[in-house]
């Protein structure tokens, strides 16, 4: 691979993809992989999508960028499709999910000196991730991934996950907290699914204390758990939501929302971006919006995702190496007893694409499109494929990839 000009980043497998159709990759040696990662959780419609291709190919002959000195008549258009989807009142646009909290950040900020509170602190959680700027590296709860970068951003209290008597100790204890961020189910963390009641018991904290609840919606949103904001299984709605990943199926787009009291808190002058919300993310982004509402998809997503887990729980009855099997809507995690990163390059030589996070959490984020055939083949791939390889395990023969990578077709019904 002729990676060698880049910055040593990432950590990418040996294999380049040229085409994408629905549910499926074609890599540049003519093979096709079942993509049940979808770019990290983005292409929620699948690849190469009808409604959005035609969208990118129609405005990219009008009308690429134009900035924010002037009206953009289609970011407003995906402003009040939001609003109007997620009972919140106000969006801004920006590139990234990182960026979509560095803004979630600044309000809570700004919106804490508006009170006279000159050192407004933020609580944020254990295992949570943000995003790689200073500030949402320092939210992120990853040790691992802040080490190095020190000195750290100020203005963070961290306690831990889906535990209420943290906070509340917090609240009894601490000055200036503005607001509290979490994500409604961590992702990068592990898929860690709270109790049920967890946003809602954050909720009435916030209104005890006149704090901002601040959700991380960008890999849970855009109808990725079945509704189309996490936030809407528990009937609350937050003061901040942000977003990112599946909201443009590919195309790079961020968005913080607010409502109430956090609205209109930025202001002009205090935050913006050259790109942020530019025609060409704003029409796929809309086309995206309006196929997830009118094909039904996130109900889709509720539906398969239940379909999933219960295939994937009968078809692992009794691992004892399966340590867990949960999700909601299509995000799914099955989580081993023990590492298990080699999976990935097992999966992918039997041209199945899937994540490892947290080291032993197999992380399923497939397209809302999936249809049940693809859900089954799915399903049986990745059963086998944790069965022989624990059954490796045990007697130390590891399969690697090198030695998997002849066997290449066997989940590909429709070769
Ligand atoms: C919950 C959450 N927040 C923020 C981010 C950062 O988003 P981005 O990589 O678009 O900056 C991610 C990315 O994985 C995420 O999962």
């Amino acid at each position: 691979m002729a990676s060698s000009s880049l910055m040593a980043t990432y950590k990418r497998a040996d294999t380049a993809f040229e085409m994408g159709q629905g549910a499926w990759l074609f890599d540049t040696n003519g093979n096709k992989y079942l993509d049940l990662i979808s770019g990290i959780g983005v292409c929620g419609l699948g690849h190469n999508h009808p409604a959005v291709t035609h969208a990118i190919r129609d405005q990219a002959g009008r009308l690429l960028h134009t900035s924010n000195l002037y009206e953009i008549p289609l970011q407003t258009e995906l402003a009040n499709r939001l609003t109007k989807i997620s009972g919140m009142d106000k969006v801004f646009f920006c590139n990234s999910g990182a960026e979509a909290n560095e803004a979630a950040i600044k309000l809570a900020r700004l919106h804490g000196h508006n009170q006279g509170i000159n050192t407004p602190n933020i609580i944020v959680v254990d295992s949570a991730f943000h995003g790689r700027t200073m500030a949402t590296l320092t939210a992120t709860g990853n040790r691992k991934a802040q080490a190095g970068f020190e000195p750290l951003v100020s203005g963070f209290i961290r306690a831990p996950y889906d535990d209420i008597e943290a906070i509340k100790t917090i609240a009894s204890s601490t000055q200036d907290v503005v607001a509290i961020f979490v994500e409604p189910v961590q992702g990068e963390g592990g898929v860690r699914i709270p109790a049920d009641n967890y946003l809602n018991e954050l909720r009435s904290i916030c209104d005890d204390n006149n704090w901002l609840l601040m959700l991380d919606e960008v890999q849970t949103g855009n109808g990725r758990t079945g509704k189309y904001f996490a936030y809407q299984h528990n009937g609350i709605l937050p003061d901040v939501v942000t977003t990112a990943k599946g909201l443009g199926n590919g195309v790079p787009i961020g968005a913080c929302l607010a409502q109430g009291k956090a609205a209109n808190v930025l202001q002009p002058g205090t935050h913006g971006s050259t790109f942020g919300g530019n025609p060409l993310v704003c029409a796929a982004a809309l086309a995206t919006v309006d196929t997830l509402i009118s094909d039904k998809l996130i109900e889709r997503a509720d539906e398969l995702g239940n379909y999933i887990l219960d295939g994937l729980k009968e078809s692992l009855q009794g691992a004892n190496y399966v340590a867990d099997i949960r999700g909601k809507g299509l995000m799914i995690a099955i989580e081993l007893n023990e590492s298990c990163t080699e999976l990935v390059m097992l999966a992918k030589a039997k041209g199945l694409l899937i994540n490892v996070t947290s080291d032993s959490v197999i992380r399923l984020l497939p397209p809302l499109t999936l249809s049940n055939e693809e859900a089954d083949l799915a399903i049986d791939a990745i059963a086998k494929l944790i069965k022989v390889y624990a059954g490796d395990d045990r007697q130390g023969q590891r399969r690697t990839a090198d030695r998997d990578s002849s066997d290449r077709r066997q989940p590909t019904s429709n070769d």
